[in-house]
């Protein structure tokens, strides 16, 4: 791993979940526990780059040397995003976006009474898909995390969402994915695929880092 490897390059990882407000005190949100993009952001300080990491709610240290932004909800994340995107190479989303938010948020706490009541969501905007879209986008990295037929799913989601590149991450294994140590990926692009058998976040990160360096150089 050369400590140039993306020297002067500007690097935004999007990390965590999104907590999507219901009322004053509950939420919707996921298992990310940021392990994964924090990785990312030490590993691209590491390889030379400024590093912005935009982050959900997590309660991990922010790695030193990077420009950090938190947030909560989708539609924070994207704002924030979007603030980045002139100021951007590079842009990962490893971020665990809530799909759905309540269509509204109550103004006060949603007081017990029925027995069954319903919660109507909507849906959030994509956000690497909207970065992909913009006039001049970075190079643009997605992940998929998928439980089935990960491969496939995870190239469709590249195509969809016209990214450069993507990570599929099979969330069904034991030990790996959200909230755990380790990991183990398949990186997959235009013109190839490589598989990086499980290891540390952090050795998962350097791999990754050095594929997308690898491959925008050829771009
Ligand atoms: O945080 P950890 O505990 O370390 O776990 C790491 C991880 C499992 C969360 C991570 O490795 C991972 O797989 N992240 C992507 C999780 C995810 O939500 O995947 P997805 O397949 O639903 O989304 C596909 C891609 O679209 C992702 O790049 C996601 O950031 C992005 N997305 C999704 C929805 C949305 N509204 N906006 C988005 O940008």
């Amino acid at each position: 791993f050369e400590s140039g490897l993306l020297a002067g390059k500007r690097v935004v990882i999007t990390a965590g979940p999104t907590r999507e407000a219901l009322d004053p005190v509950r939420y919707i949100s996921n298992h990310s526990s940021g392990k994964m993009g924090y990785a990312l952001a030490a590993a691209a300080v590491a390889a030379g780059a400024r590093t912005t990491l935009i982050s959900g709610p997590v309660t991990l240290p922010v790695p030193d040397h990077v420009a950090f932004h938190p947030v909560e909800s989708a539609r924070d994340m994207l704002a924030a995003c979007l603030d980045q995107v002139a100021e951007c190479d590079i842009f990962i989303a490893c971020a665990a976006v809530a799909d759905y938010r309540p269509a509204q948020v109550q103004g006060q706490k949603i007081k017990k009474g029925a027995e069954e009541i319903s919660l109507p969501l909507v849906r959030n905007p994509d956000i690497v898909a909207t970065i992909a879209a913009v006039e001049k986008p970075p190079f643009t990295v997605g992940f998929a995390a998928e439980t089935q037929d990960v491969l496939a799913y995870a190239r469709d989601k590249m195509q969809r969402k016209h990214l450069d590149m993507i990570v599929a991450n099979d969330v069904s294994e034991q030990g790996i994915g959200f909230n755990s140590e380790e990991n183990a990926v398949t990186i997959l692009h235009e013109s190839g695929q490589r598989t990086l058998a499980r290891a540390t976040k952090f050795n998962i990160a350097r791999e990754i880092l050095e594929e997308i360096a690898r491959v925008y150089r050829e771009n």
